[in-house]
Formats: structure tokens, C-alpha cells, sequence
């Protein structure tokens, strides 16, 4: 499909300026904002050139907006644009423009109206990254939810997308993992529940050895042991990642959430201790008190250096560790590796990290490593806030601990399927079954999603799980009434022959639509998901007021099959949409 509405606004506009007193004053890079109007009142799209421009060249806005609209040609796209308030154009859009350009969308089957963007990447997506043998607790929801948009979304949009799952598979934990292992496990509790049962052994022991200094001390030569290769704790330690894979590749495929890769940190351990020989060759990391780490090489300004930090107003040393007196290797160690296979063997052009705000220090650490290397990767920490819970503090259980994910998805199903119930008794108990799960599941997506990803959110079920408001429910049960529609016709749609658009409702409507296309590359400015959820919540909201103003079956000729073609692509951007952002969609509720 051509051009978006603000694309084409844009380039008029452009074209008027050429014509204008100032055409030889204007700046090279000259970036003209058209967007959708806020309020209809305004017309469709709004352009703030005027007041922009008049302040660069020393002009009254209002002159120069009416000099604009004076060059301006768009008889083909809009009405004569308005200049409102201190110097506002605005646009709006002819009804012959929204029927052509509707009939070009029913056509665009694929795409919808969205352009693949101009500079594709091969990008590699680190999300989810849960560590062995501790609960994939509510925190990793964000990960997990926000990731999977981000590559669905950056997929769909051209990028080349990667997705890695970096998970915790080595580390300190094994030696408390391994000695439970060997002492506190039971074998049948291992077959039937795996992952619960690691999580409980990993707990037991953390427990014990806090007031046992004789079992911290052999959980530590556990962990010796294996980083030594002993064979029985390799063996051990293999079992308990595989168990925990199978345990979480479960979730994920409740989820539907895959991932092209899993090279957790262990994938990394023959590339530590040459790497950090190379970095010390390279003059970047230097030894210090027996151990390794990165300095401060003072080439960026005090306040943005990670490698400092200020205390009582001075700055001090914060050096980023990376092998210890011990001769270990760290998570930083782990992830610098990690960035160089990534360039090497996967051949990325970029890296997202979609990690929890507190480890900023980690990424711009290790990123400033890459970047003081001069590797050639665009790294990107897409940070994400806090799920709390109604009384505003961490989301946990009753009994305090971190709620487990997967008590989460179960019980998003079970309080769905009262919901389905109740709406829907005469459906069979497996339809049921199914659409609670579609929902129960799509409601806590989009609770995560349709938030600003550094809001610290309130975890409330009522909240995600009711059918008016911004929630997956309303969205879906928005798709169910196009998709009832249909049904009632007895019919798929067959095509529009004319599309004739009368009602406001309707032109509503159909430049919703088209918006699609200008909305969804948004969300990867800033990695916002939200954008997209919210331009979904919109477009529902839109086909709700049509609906109720509309009749379409009992409508004839041309104004039927438009409202006809206005439900389906309704029904189509909505499934779309939902499904970018991992949601599933259900005929029936
Ligand atoms: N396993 C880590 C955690 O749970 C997250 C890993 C994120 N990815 C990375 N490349 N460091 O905190």
C-alpha cells in the first residue's frame, strides 16, 4: 500500500513551504510533524509547521500558517486546511479519499496498510531469561510478555528478529542446588513436579545454610566440584537444566512464546577465561587487588560514566567485575562473551535486552565495554518497571513469598472460565475450556502491555479481567461482535462492490483503520507496546460507537457491503493487532 495519511500530509506540506516567503530559509533537515488529530473537532491531522517554523525565522505563525494553506494542493487528500488557534492547520480528509483508499485496504490482505520499514536489522531479542531452579516468579512476566511483542512486532515489521532465552543455568545457586540434590531430594516428588521440586530443594538448603556454616562450606565445595568438572556434579547439574527446560518449555507453549534460541550462560563458559585475557591485552581490563576488572578510561563525562559513581560529592571508582580473586567469572564476564558471539556467530546488527530497570548498571557497564572495544552492534536495554500488588508494594502471596508464574496463568484461566459461564452457558464445557484459556491468558498479556513498560503497575484481576475498559476481554469480545456478524450473514466476506461511506460513524471508522499503518512503527521508537495496545483499544472503542449508530445486515447496496468491509477489516486489524502482541483471539465468548 502507498503512503500513510501523515505521510502524504507531510510531503504536501513540504511542497507548500517550496512556495512560501520563507522557502529559502528553511533548514535542511527539516522534519515536518503531521499527526492524527486528538479531537475530531480539529479535523483528522494536525500540523504544528507553522508555529515551528515562524519561531526559527522570526515570523507571525498565523501569517505564515495562512501563506501555507494559500501554496497548499491536497484537493485529492483533503477539504481546504483550517488554521486553528496560534497557528494549527488542520486536515480533514474527503470522503472520496477514505473510500479509495478503503477500497485499496480490503485488498491488503498481508500487510493491512502497514510498510515494512526502510532499514531492516538482523536483531537479536534477549527476553524471558529465567534462572534454574528458582520460580519464573511475576517480574519475569514483563520479560517474558514484553520481549515476545517486541519480536513479533519487529518481525512484522521487517527486522530480521533472533530471539535468544539467556537463562540463568550457571552460577552460585548450583552449589546449594547440588548439595540438596545429594541430601534433602525426593525422587518421586522430582518425576511428577519437577520444577516445583528443584524450587523447593534450591529453598530448603538456602534456608539451612544460613545458620549452618558447615553446609555453606560443602555447598561451596559443591560448586567447586563442578566448576572443576567433576563428573557427578556435571551429571547432576545437567539433569536439573534439562528438568527445568522441559518445565519451562510448558509454559511457553501455553503461552505460545518460542524462541529460536536458548544459549543460556553455561553456552559461554569455554569463552570466559580467553576473554578476559583479551581484554586485559586490549588494554581495557586491568588487574586490581587479585582481581580482574574494568576501570573508568575517563572519556565521558563524570555523570555518565558507568564506571563511576558519586559518594558525599565526589566521584569514586565503579569498576565493572569481571573475574574474582578466586578466579571466577561473573554475569558481567557472561554477558561480554555473549555480545561477541552474537556479532560473530549470529552476525547481529543489534541486541535488545528486555531486563528489569534495577540491572541498568549492569548494561551500560558492559555496553560501554562493547562500545570501548568498537564493536559494531546497536545495543539496546529496554528496561521495565515493577508489578505490585493492590496494597502498592511488590507483588507476593499471602504467605509473602514471589507468586510463581504459572499460579498466575492458572488462575487468570479459572476466574475466565466463571466469566465464560456466565456469559455463555449453552456452550460445550471443552469450548469453554478453550476460551477461558484464551482469555485467562490474553488478560494478563494485556495488562502487562498496555502499560507504559516503567509504570510500575497494580496486579489486580478484577481490573484485567472486566469486559469494559482498556482489557483484553473488551478487545476480544469487540472481535467476537464482527465475527457475529458473519456468522449471522452465513457468509465470509466476498468483497465490497462499491464502497460508499455516509455516516460520520462509518468515516470514523474507516480512518481508524487505515491508521494501523502509521501506528505500529511507533512502538519501536522507544520499544512501547502500549502504543499498539492502545491504538487497538481505540479501534474498538471506534467500532463499538459505528456498531451502535450502524445497522449493517439490515442495510442495502452499497452502504451494506461497506459496512460489511468496515467489519471485517475491523475484525482483521483486531486479530492482527492482538496477535503482535501474543494475544489469541476467540469467535465466541
Ligand atoms: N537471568 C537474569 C535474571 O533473571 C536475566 C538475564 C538477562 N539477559 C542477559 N543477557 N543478561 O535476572
Amino acid at each position: 500500500m502507498a503512503e500513510t495519511f501523515s505521510q502524504l500530509l507531510q510531503g504536501r506540506l513540504f511542497d507548500a513551504l517550496a512556495k512560501t516567503s520563507i522557502a529559502d530559509d528553511l533548514p535542511d533537515d527539516l522534519d515536518l510533524e503531521v499527526s492524527a488529530a486528538t479531537n475530531p473537532q480539529f479535523g483528522d491531522y494536525q500540523a504544528n509547521a507553522a508555529m515551528v517554523l515562524a519561531k526559527k525565522v522570526g515570523k507571525n505563525p498565523r501569517e505564515l500558517a495562512t501563506e501555507i494553506v494559500e501554496s497548499f494542493d491536497g484537493s485529492d487528500l483533503c477539504e481546504t486546511p483550517e488554521i486553528a488557534g496560534p497557528g494549527f492547520i488542520n486536515f480533514r480528509l474527503t470522503t472520496d479519499c477514505l473510500e479509495s483508499r478503503l477500497t485499496k485496504l480490503i485488498s491488503d490482505t498481508d500487510q493491512l496498510g502497514v510498510e515494512p520499514i526502510e532499514n531492516p536489522q538482523r536483531v537479536v531479542i534477549d527476553f524471558s531469561a529465567p534462572n534454574v531452579a528458582k520460580p519464573m516468579h511475576v517480574g519475569h512476566i514483563r520479560s517474558t510478555f514484553l520481549g515476545d511483542a517486541l519480536a513479533r512486532i519487529a518481525r512484522f515489521l521487517g527486522h530480521d528478529v533472533i530471539t535468544d532465552n539467556h537463562i540463568g543455568d550457571w552460577g552460585t545457586q548450583f552449589g546449594m542446588i547440588l548439595w540438596g540434590w545429594k541430601n534433602l531430594l525426593d525422587q518421586d516428588a522430582l518425576e511428577k513436579e519437577p520444577l516445583e521440586e528443584l524450587v523447593r530443594v534450591y529453598k530448603a538448603v538456602n534456608e539451612k545454610q544460613k545458620d549452618d556454616d558447615a553446609i555453606a562450606a560443602e555447598c561451596r565445595n559443591e560448586l567447586v566440584k563442578l566448576q572443576q568438572g567433576d563428573e557427578e556434579n556435571r551429571k547432576i547439574w545437567q539433569t536439573c537444566v534439562e528438568l527445568s527446560k522441559n518445565g519451562l518449555q510448558k509454559i511457553y507453549d501455553l503461552l505460545g512464546i518460542e524462541f529460536d534460541h536458548w544459549f543460556g550462560e553455561s553456552f559461554y563458559n569455554d569463552h570466559l577465561g580467553p576473554l578476559v585475557e583479551k581484554l586485559i591485552a586490549e588494554n581495557i581490563a586491568t588487574e586490581s587487588d587479585g582481581a580482574i576488572v574494568v576501570f573508568s578510561d575517563g572519556s565521558s563525562p563524570e555523570k555518565e560514566d558507568p564506571f563511576l559513581k558519586n559518594e558525599n560529592d565526589e566521584w569514586v571508582p565503579q569498576p565493572a567485575l569481571i573475574q574474582k580473586t578466586d578466579g571466577g567469572f561473573l554475569y558481567a564476564t557472561t554477558d561480554l562473551a555473549t555480545i561477541d558471539h552474537r556479532i560473530e556467530n549470529l552476525k547481529a546488527d543489534a541486541a535488545w535486552y528486555v531486563v528489569g530497570a534495577p540491572q541498568q548498571l549492569h548494561f551500560d557497564q558492559i555496553f560501554e565495554i562493547a562500545k570501548r572495544r568498537g564493536q559494531d552492534i546497536d545495543l539496546q536495554f529496554i528496561p521495565f518497571g515493577s508489578i505490585l500488588g493492590k496494597d502498592r508494594k511488590m507483588y507476593r502471596t499471602r504467605t509473602g513469598e514471589s507468586v510463581g508464574l504459572i499460579d498466575v496463568i492458572d488462575e487468570s484461566i479459572e476466574r475466565a472460565r466463571k466469566i465464560v459461564e456466565e456469559k455463555n452457558p449453552d456452550l460445550s464445557g471443552e469450548d469453554k475450556a478453550g476460551i477461558a484459556t484464551t482469555i485467562g491468558i490474553g488478560a494478563i498479556k494485556y495488562a502487562e502491555l498496555s502499560q507504559f513498560r516503567m509504570t510500575d503497575y497494580i496486579f489486580d484481576w478484577d481490573t484485567m479481567l472486566a469486559l469494559k475498559g482498556n482489557t483484553a476481554p473488551y478487545l476480544l469480545n469487540a472481535y467476537v461482535r464482527t465475527r457475529a456478524i458473519f456468522r449471522k450473514l452465513g457468509n465470509e466476506f466476498e468483497g465490497a462492490a462499491e464502497i460508499s461511506l455516509t455516516e460520520q460513524a462509518e468515516k470514523n471508522l474507516a480512518l481508524k483503520l487505515m491508521q494501523y499503518g502509521e501506528s505500529l512503527p511507533t512502538v519501536l521508537e522507544d520499544f512501547r507496546p502500549n502504543l499498539l495496545a492502545n491504538y487497538l483499544y481505540e479501534l474498538a472503542t471506534t467500532y463499538h460507537k459505528f456498531w451502535e449508530a450502524c445497522p449493517v445486515l439490515r442495510a442495502e447496496g452499497a452502504v451494506r457491503d461497506t459496512r460489511l468491509a468496515l467489519c471485517e477489516l475491523t475484525s482483521r486489524v483486531l486479530k492482527h493487532g492482538l496477535g503482535l502482541l501474543g494475544i489469541r483471539t476467540t469467535e465466541r465468548m
